[in-house]
Formats: C-alpha cells, sequence, structure tokens
C-alpha cells in the first residue's frame, strides 16, 4: 500500500473537527483507536503486532530462525493537545510504508525489522515526555510512573488498567532491549531547515538537552472587588513575573524557555487566585547554559513570589541530557541515501524524541522530513505528501542497508 492511502486511514482519529488539531493523549479514547490502527495495519501485512509491559506497540517482520538483533523503526501515536498531524505518526506510517515497499521489491531482511509506536512520547497526559521509551529502557522508575497523575487525578496505572494492560508489569525491559540493534526514527523536521536548504529529507546529529518544571505559586484567594492592592498575596504577579523573566533568561543564552500550562484556582473572574500552577520548558545547546539559565529563572521566580507574599515551589519533572545521534550509523544511513542519490544534509534540533531515549542503550539515528513552514505541535504542522513519500524510499533504503546480510 502507498504512503497516502496508509496515512488518510490514520488521519482522522482523534481530530477536533474545531481546530483540525489532534487530541491523541495517551489512553484517551483517541489514541486507543489510533493503537487499534496499528495493530490492524500491522495484522493486515502479517506483521506480528505485540504491546510490551510499557505499552508500546511493535509490528515484527520476523525472520523465523535468525536470532541477530533487528532493526527497529517508528515513531508514537499520542501528540500535544490540538497537535499536528504528523509529529509522530508520520514515522509510524513511514515504517510500514517502507516495509511495502522493501515487500513489493522482494527484499529478504537478514534479520527482524520491527516498526513501533511508543507510548506517551509526548507527556501530554502524564507529564513525563518519552515515557514509553524511557521505562523500556530502564530511565523512569516504573513505581513512580505507575502514579503519575493526569489532569483529572487519573493516575498511569488507571489509565493502563482501563485499556487492559498490567500496571505491575511497567519496567526495564531488559529482554526485548537485547533484541534491538538499532533504531532509526523518521520525524517530520520541527524547524524549516531542510525548506531553507532545499532537501526533502536530513539526518539528525543531536539533541539539545531539555526539561520540564513544575511551579506552584500558593497564594491567599480573596475578593476582586474589595481586596486593596496592598493585602493581597496574588500567586498571578510572581507567575507573570516568572514569564518575563524566562523570556529575557532565554534571550540571553541563546537558548528556550515557555510557559505553554499554567492553572489558576479556583479560576474565578471576580476572585483572586488561591494558587498558580505553571510549567516550564527549557531547552539549552549545552547542559551547563541550562542549568544557568533555569537558575537565574528560578531565582527571578523566588525573588517575585517573596516580593508578593506567595509561597513557591518547584521540582523537575523531566529531564533528557544532550544526545548526539551514533556516527557509525548517520554515516550508514548517509551512504545508504547517497547510493540513492539522495541529498540529506545533517541537522541538530531541540526537540525531544524516543530515539534520544533509547541512544543510551543501543545505536539510534533520525530522518527528517522537510516541514515548509516549519511550524509544529499546532494544527498548521505541515509536510508535502511528495516529501513524506521521499521519506519513505530514504527509510526504506536505510533498512535495507541495516537489514542486509
Ligand atoms: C517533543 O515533541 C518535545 O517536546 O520535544
Ligand atoms: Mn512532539
Ligand atoms: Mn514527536
Amino acid at each position: 500500500m502507498g504512503f497516502a492511502e496508509l496515512w488518510d486511514s490514520l488521519l482522522p482519529l482523534g481530530r477536533d473537527p474545531r481546530t483540525g488539531g489532534y487530541r491523541r493523549q495517551a489512553f484517551t479514547p483517541a489514541d486507543l483507536a489510533c493503537r487499534r490502527w496499528f495493530l490492524k495495519t500491522a495484522a493486515e501485512r502479517s506483521l506480528r503486532g505485540h504491546c510490551d509491559r510499557n505499552g508500546n506497540l511493535w509490528a515484527w517482520w520476523d525472520v523465523p530462525g535468525v536470532t541477530r538483533t533487528s532493526v527497529v523503526t517508528g515513531s508514537h501515536l499520542d501528540s500535544v493537545p490540538d497537535g499536528g498531524a504528523y509529529d509522530g505518526p508520520l514515522g509510524v506510517v513511514c515504517g510500514f510504508a517502507a516495509i511495502d515497499l522493501l515487500r513489493a521489491r522482494r527484499f529478504r531482511p537478514a534479520c527482524p525489522v520491527a516498526v513501533a509506536a511508543f507510548c506517551e512520547e509526548e507527556g501530554g497526559r502524564f507529564g513525563m515526555a518519552c515515557l514509553g521509551s524511557r521505562l523500556l529502557a530502564g530511565a523512569a522508575q516504573p513505581g513512580a510512573a505507575a502514579q503519575l497523575r493526569d489532569a483529572d487525578g487519573v493516575t498511569l496505572a488507571e489509565a493502563m488498567t482501563a485499556a487492559g494492560l498490567d500496571p505491575a508489569r511497567l519496567g526495564s525491559d531488559t529482554e526485548l532491549l537485547a533484541r534491538l540493534g538499532a533504531f532509526v526514527e523518521l520525524h517530520i523536521e520541527q524547524g524549516s531547515a531542510l525548506d531553507g536548504l532545499g532537501a526533502a529529507v536530513g539526518i539528525a546529529t543531536r539533541i539539545w538537552p531539555h526539561g520540564r518544571w513544575r511551579l506552584d505559586f500558593a497564594g491567599r484567594a480573596d475578593h476582586a472587588g474589595t481586596t486593596r492592592l496592598a493585602d493581597r498575596r496574588d500567586p498571578m504577579l510572581p507567575y507573570a513575573a516568572t514569564v518575563l523573566a524566562a523570556r529575557e533568561a532565554a534571550a540571553g543564552h541563546a537558548a528556550l524557555a515557555t510557559f505553554g500550562k499554567v492553572t489558576a484556582e479556583p479560576g474565578g473572574t471576580n476572585a483572586i487566585s488561591s494558587a498558580v500552577r505553571a510549567w516550564l520548558d527549557a531547552r539549552a545547546p549545552d547542559e551547563a547554559v541550562l542549568y544557568r539559565m533555569v537558575g537565574q529563572i528560578e531565582a527571578a521566580a523566588r525573588r517575585a513570589a517573596a516580593g508578593h507574599g506567595v509561597e513557591l515551589g518547584m521540582r523537575l519533572e523531566s529531564f533528557t541530557p544532550p544526545v548526539e545521534f551514533d556516527p557509525g550509523l548517520r554515516a550508514r544511513l548517509a551512504g545508504a541515501l547517497a547510493g540513492r542519490g539522495i541529498t540529506a544534509p545533517e541537522l541538530a534540533t531541540g526537540a525531544g524524541h524516543d530515539a534520544g531515549v533509547l541512544a543510551a542503550r543501543l545505536p539510534a539515528a533520525m530522518l527528517f522530513v522537510r516541514n515548509p513552514a516549519g511550524v509544529s505541535h499546532a494544527p498548521a504542522e505541515h509536510a508535502d505528501q511528495a516529501d513524506c513519500e521521499a521519506g519513505v524510499v530514504a527509510l526504506a533504503a536505510v533498512i535495507e542497508e541495516l537489514a542486509s546480510r
């Protein structure tokens, strides 16, 4: 089956008709529909569908009697709230389409090949980015992960149980890891560098270190119409000062800092909030700069909180150290693509990926597909069909290179 038909079969699932964006947070009905789509797509190809102990999905092209470690591709199917269609699903669909292409060419792999869809990559529901790959790789504590809560207080354990999975089995999967020889994730580029370079596909070099911090500003609720300004302990004020400080710190460090999620309690228009909870997403080219910037933001937040009689709690929710993708594997990707006449520039990214987590445990690499406007994590995210098809051809060339004798 060609890319377009496969892409269209996934496209309606979880799309918000008001915005055109996707709401496929882990284990929600939309995500469960995507998971069923994955297993059906695998079954239609006689690929062995499997859900591992951490909720990650696998579609195995087995090679009977072969014990060599496998070549895995794939990405994730969950989305940020109101995300684009491509971030994640493009890598999964291209994985299946690349297998279709290889089979049409009668390619016979010398080792197992698999397509994977990792669980809760965005951390859009339970807060920890790349949760499924972190658990698989032993980079997240299963007990703590099981108790992560979504905005409604539902734990990961409860959500998994409702989806028919056993949270008691969460945790590092050394047996599965030992079978993985290499992981190559294809992903839409989340900037417009490839467009500027006139290339349909690129190869990732590294991922910036990044993390998420939760800030809890606790003030005192009161009446908006009667409380004198001087008497207020309004948590919204230090929060606002912190947003501005983050912007200034990021600019000063040539880094990135974002507050994209905030809640105010109890949320009355005519009341001073009792508490403001906000999440800082911070990223920088190197770890020392990242910590300096976050330290600066925290100091500003503490100063502002003290100035308004507000308590501040701040804690790290997830962290990804810098990732250098395996140079040997990258060179093999570049060689395989060059052999097919494909020019693939190299680029670094500030976005996190399952390939970055798995890179700590096995050779991993990434292919990027051009995103003309560079928009991502938003409904306007887009890649042209011809570029997606070029991605399939590139991925097939890479799998062929890695899974040959
Ligand atoms: C993943 O998309 C990230 O937030 O970097
Ligand atoms: Mn994303
Ligand atoms: Mn992604």
